[in-house]
């Protein structure tokens, strides 16, 4: 089994240094970097727009992996991606033609992903799993970091690991949420090749960072 890439979500980095964090995520090891952008209505909560992404994007040549909780979504797209944004994910649920949004983030040149919700099915993915370079599996409701790991998420996975092996396709398959050492080896073992950790990459400030980053991989 191969070591897992690792997206630290900065939402659980420091805000008032977040420059700084980032590039000490990065020397520390992370592959990506999650940014997590909330908008107080899809999600209950806030976080940055794309001026924040924009401001980081010299601090790191990591790919940014860009996670939209933003409804109703596309009339952002084109600036994250000017911003900076490599990766850009949005929920199907974040705007009524979610094929044409994702058409609209491959049109711009980027990586088009798609989230699915702890309670939205994998099935979602029948008509979308041909267009699409990666899925997220939701393993807790989006919103805030710091929450548990939901377990049927696991059979999730499985599936969608299956649907992705059958695309024949290079897609990658990402967890998001309650991400610490034993669920992300579950996560891994069920089928997933990226795992966003927030408290477990940021956990003990930055002399821990790599050691963090480590132990998610699984390697020893
Ligand atoms: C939740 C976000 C996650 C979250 C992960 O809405 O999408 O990326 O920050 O945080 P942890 O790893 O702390 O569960
Ligand atoms: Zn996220």
């Amino acid at each position: 089994m191969a070591a897992p890439l690792i997206s630290p979500s900065i939402l659980s980095a420091d805000f008032a240094r977040l420059g700084e964090d980032v590039r000490a995520i990065d020397a520390a090891g992370a592959d990506w970097i999650h940014i997590d952008v909330m908008d107080g209505h899809f999600v209950p909560n806030l976080t940055i727009g794309p001026g924040v992404v924009k401001a980081l994007r010299p601090h790191s040549a990591k790919p940014f992996d860009v996670h939209l909780m933003i409804a109703p979504v596309d009339s952002y797209l084109e600036a994250f991606a000017a911003a900076g944004a490599d990766i850009i994910t949005v929920h199907p649920e974040a705007g009524p033609h979610v094929h044409r949004t994702v058409q609209a983030i491959r049109g711009l040149g980027k990586k088009a992903g798609i989230a699915l919700n702890p309670a939205t099915p994998a099935k979602t993915l029948d008509y979308l799993i041909d267009e699409i370079d990666l899925v997220l599996v939701m393993s807790v409701n989006p919103g805030f970091g710091g929450q548990s790991f939901i377990a049927s998420q696991l059979r999730k996975i499985e599936a969608v690991r299956k649907m992705i092996d059958k695309a024949g396709r290079s897609i990658h398959l990402e967890v998001d949420g309650g991400i610490d050492v034993g669920t992300a080896r579950q996560c891994t073992e069920a089928g997933a090749d990226v795992l966003v950790a927030g408290t477990a990459s940021f956990r003990g400030g930055p002399d821990q960072y790599a050691a963090n980053i480590t132990a998610l991989k699984g390697i020893d």
